[in-house]
């Protein structure tokens, strides 16, 4: 098999005054592995490479990059399907967030957007002996919800997020909110819609679709964001 070329973006703030690009050719057998393979291989070759991966199994959501100009996860992003027809595989760090070395960004404002919306349950009522039980229709509401792993794939390929990051919560805040409001266990539903009923929040998306076009879980952020505008009109909060 052909080698090929991967183009990384370098950056170091101590030693680099601005961003640069690395090319490096690699042997064609990887041709048959995943992306964060190649990454792995090139650290072995040059140790000042920096990334994030920690399952290497599409889990724990650390690797999410921007590869070939889309917003995937490394480790289960094959090299050959990012390669499409060209022999150049470009990985650059998630966009619209700062980059604090290399490949790995600053997810602060990402994860802050996630702590608003309260990602537990919340149910004041005195808890039963075992556990609070849920029917199995009720279980099924969060189906398409509960799997995001938080990789930020979505929320980093949202122009609206790009814009305002501290006042939007973006796709994988909202899916996450989603979840919460479908919970037939928790008892907070009208207060969470309070929280979110403002300008910026929920109604900042404009329904562009990145989100549920890039989700590596195949999940639908704009779907469950459209469903919590319903929310909101309907309760009238
Ligand atoms: Fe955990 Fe890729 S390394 S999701």
């Amino acid at each position: 098999m052909n080698p090929f070329t991967v183009r990384l973006f370098r950056y170091h703030p101590e030693h680099d005054d601005q961003p640069w690009s690395q090319d490096v050719e690699v042997d064609g057998s990887f041709r048959n592995r995943m992306v964060l393979d190649v990454l792995e291989h090139l650290k072995t070759r040059d140790t000042t490479l920096v990334f994030r991966r920690s399952c290497r199994e599409g889990v724990c959501g650390s690797d999410g990059l921007n590869i070939n100009g889309r917003n995937a996860l490394g480790c289960i992003t094959p090299v050959e399907e990012a390669l499409g027809n060209k022999d150049l595989l470009e990985i650059r760090p998630l966009p619209g967030m700062p980059v604090i070395r290399d490949l790995v960004v600053d997810q602060s404002l990402f994860f802050e957007q996630y702590k608003r919306i309260q990602p537990w349950l919340i149910n004041n009522k005195p808890a039963p002996g075992i556990e609070r039980l849920q029917s199995p229709e009720d279980r099924a509401k969060l189906d398409g919800l509960y799997e995001c792993i938080l990789c930020a794939c979505c929320s980093s390929a949202c122009p609206s997020w790009w814009w305002n990051p501290e006042k939007y919560i973006g796709p994988s805040g909202l899916l996450q909110a989603h979840r919460f409001l479908q919970d037939s266990r928790d008892t907070a539903t009208a207060e969470r819609l309070e929280k979110l009923q403002d300008p910026f929040s929920v109604f900042r998306c404009r329904g562009i679709g990145n989100c549920t076009a890039y989700c590596p879980k195949g999940l639908n952020p704009m779907k469950a964001i459209g469903r919590i505008k319903e929310m909101l009109f309907r309760e009238g909060v």
